[in-house]
């Protein structure tokens, strides 16, 4: 008699634990999903030239431009801004592709700005 009672209220207790188990599941595979909708804020600007830079130069260019790699290094460039202009239009045989094919006007310039605007991390 004792011992089934005790039996008893051992399975009480896990029927007591059990909806605090369920809670702690929904909690843990809950976070991942709303730290990802965090990240896509609906107000991100869509062609940022950092990410341009770095997806499209940066395999050349280190640390978006601001340290030499393959290609030298963009930040205080003592170029003018018509030879960056160019180089970046027109590339350089063997050493760095032509890009004026693949980039407005528009977004030449916006990269221009970007590398005027480097700063050391
Ligand atoms: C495959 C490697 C490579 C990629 C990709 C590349 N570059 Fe270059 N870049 C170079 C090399 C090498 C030079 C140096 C060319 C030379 O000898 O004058 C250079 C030179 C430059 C220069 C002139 C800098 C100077 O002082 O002479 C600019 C500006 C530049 N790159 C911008 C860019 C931009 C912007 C992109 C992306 C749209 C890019 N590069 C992608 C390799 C690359």
């Amino acid at each position: 008699m004792q011992a089934g009672l005790i039996l008893m209220r051992r399975d009480l207790w896990v029927l007591a634990l059990m909806p605090i188990g369920v809670v702690a599941v929904t909690i843990a595979c809950g976070l991942p999903v709303a730290a990802q909708q965090a990240t896509t804020a609906p107000n991100e600007p869509t062609t940022d030239v950092g990410q341009l830079f770095a997806s499209t130069c940066g395999y050349c260019h280190s640390d978006g431009g601001r340290t030499a790699g393959k290609g030298p290094k963009l930040m205080d460039s003592p170029r003018s801004d018509d030879f960056l202009r160019d180089r970046i239009k027109l590339g350089k045989e063997g050493a760095m592709p032509a890009f004026g094919e693949a980039f407005s006007e528009a977004q030449i310039d916006a990269i221009l700005k970007y590398i005027r605007s480097l700063k050391p991390n």
